[in-house]
């Protein structure tokens, strides 16, 4: 018996390393990627990218960068994923003209909520879950609910203004989080939330949700991990959601009992319920609950990193700050998003915020179903050349980080630099179709305009009411250092504090 077992164990150690020694010169030699450049360690293991990712961690973006200096502007980045450093080629990977792309599954599996719109590879899939959603996050439904967006902002001030009044600092970081969770959620369920109402719980709730982001590529790695969701407090988890999702239904399915409060908001989940398109297996609870749990979480993270950049940058740089001051001096303070949407330096700051928070910071992979041909073009920054064409097979997943492209000197000279001026006239209107803040193409964010909205009522709200000097604040506080899905300062950041006046005194 002893014998025989130990005669087993020994016959699957040596099939388990023929295995290994198999599908290493399989990855390394005959696989189809084989040929394109890239540390061979990469090429053979994904060891590789978890040490960079989840070990340093949320670094493998930055060591991307640092490859393809080595390399030139094509990386085999994981054995069958490659990233690409060429602005060039942005619209091939994410907005073509052709066949529509798939996402990359493997990489979904990060926030562990496969029914969100955000996080569906299939496109055909995809594009039902999302039409049901876009008459929801239509411009003329943004506008419409408007006053929503205005008396947060109004709360915000009101909680700055408290802090002018003590004396105490102010912690924009908690507060920009706690405004855009608020908005987001009461934009999009009939429950409303008041996280803005208590600083403790908007830290908390900021905090949390850091946490959850960080655990994404431990997720990813090893999905058999227990979900990060349940540390997360109540009004970001499925709970409520799921609450709310229960009542809509019960009320679908029997009209007697609904609810006739017709001042009461519509929440997004009566239109996805409602559209006939959609397919009833889409219109299950669990996949409900997932897509509205991400969606909060996709539009409280977002605004939020952008309103961090843009306010460390103003107090960093008085001669902006008095530009846009001068700007705002031509419409009425409060003034409406209609108004400021039309401010040529508001626009350019906004977009400046944008392109240096970096919007979803992780690799938003595509996949083409057939092959694509990947030339350099006269954008590529790499330093080492290359000057043939490469052949990208089919069902590979291709990418561009928003850090790659951000910070490609062709089109975004000195980008580190915070510029709102690069965004000005014809030369700045150009240069809009290198911005991946929102990505681009049919997967492009969906809560855009409720976005726009948001960053200008806020930029435009307290600058014109506040003078604000930063307090134990340095850039290091909001500068790009982890990579986890969204870009993050260093792990010991409190995020932007500042110390207020209203801007009458
Ligand atoms: C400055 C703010 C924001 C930025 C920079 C941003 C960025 C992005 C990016 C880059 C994507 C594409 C991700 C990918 O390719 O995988 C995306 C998707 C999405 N965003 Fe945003 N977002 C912002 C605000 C919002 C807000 C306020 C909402 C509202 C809930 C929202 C909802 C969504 C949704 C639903 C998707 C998925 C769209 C789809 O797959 O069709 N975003 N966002």
């Amino acid at each position: 018996m002893t014998w025989f077992l130990y005669t087993l164990i020994k016959a699957s150690a040596l099939s388990w390393l023929a295995w290994v020694l198999l599908e290493a010169a399989r990855r390394l030699f005959f696989h189809p990627l084989s040929s394109i450049p890239g540390p061979r360690l990469a090429a053979l293991t994904w060891w590789y990218e978890f040490y960079y990712d989840a070990i340093k961690p949320g670094q493998y973006i930055f060591k991307i960068q640092d490859l393809h200096k080595e390399y030139g502007p094509i990386l085999r980045i994981t054995p069958d994923e490659i990233h690409i450093n060429d602005v060039g080629f942005l619209d091939t990977v994410y907005a073509p003209h052709s066949v529509p792309r798939n996402k990359y599954e493997a990489k979904l599996k990060s926030l562990r909520m496969p029914g969100g719109v955000g996080t569906t590879a299939d496109y055909k899939l995809h594009k039902i879950r999302r039409n049901s959603l876009a008459p929801f996050f239509s411009k003329k439904n943004i506008l419409s609910l408007e006053g929503l967006i205005a008396k947060k902002v109004d709360q915000l001030c009101g909680v700055v203004e408290a802090h002018a009044f003590k004396g105490t600092p102010a912690n924009l970081s908690d507060l920009f989080f706690a405004f855009s969770n608020d908005v987001t959620t009461n934009f999009l369920f009939s429950h409303q939330v008041n996280v803005l109402g208590d600083e403790k719980s908007a830290a908390t709730l900021r905090h949390n949700s850091h946490n959850l982001l960080q655990g994404a590529h431990m997720n990813r790695h090893f999905p058999w991990i227990p979900d990060l969701m349940e540390s997360l407090p109540q009004f970001i988890t499925e709970k409520r959601v799921n609450k709310e999702l229960v009542t809509i239904i019960e009320e679908k399915s029997n009209p007697v009992q609904k609810n006739e409060d017709h001042t009461r908001k519509k929440s997004v989940y009566e239109a996805v319920l409602d559209d006939p398109n959609l397919p009833d297996s889409q219109k299950a609870l669990k996949r409900l609950e997932e897509e509205g749990s991400l969606l909060v979480l996709a539009g409280a993270e977002s605004p939020a990193s952008t309103l961090n950049i843009i306010f460390f940058h103003l107090l960093s740089n008085p001669n902006i700050l008095t530009t846009l001051r001068a700007e705002l001096k031509n419409v009425p303070s409060p003034a409406g998003w209609t108004e400021l949407d039309k401010l040529p330096y508001l626009s350019a700051v906004i977009e400046e915020g944008n392109r240096l928070s970096f919007g979803v910071a992780t690799r938003t992979s595509r996949i083409a179903p057939g092959p694509i041909t990947y030339t350099p073009s006269h954008l590529d920054t790499s330093p080492t050349k290359i000057s043939k064409a490469y052949i990208i097979p089919g069902g590979t997943p291709v990418s561009i980080s928003t850090l790659s492209a951000h910070t490609a000197s062709s089109v975004f000279p000195d980008p580190y630099n915070f510029d709102p001026n690069r965004w000005l006239g014809e030369e700045g209107r150009q240069r809009r179709k290198f911005q991946m803040a929102f990505s681009k193409g049919g997967r492009k964010c969906l809560g855009i305009e409720l976005a726009r909205a948001e960053l200008c009522l806020v930029v435009a709200g307290l600058v014109q009411r506040f003078d604000m000097t930063l307090w134990e604040t340095d850039v290091s506080d909001v500068a790009f250092q982890h990579e986890f899905v969204v870009a993050m300062p260093k792990l010991s950041s409190k995020g932007v504090q500042v110390l207020v006046k209203s801007a009458k005194e």
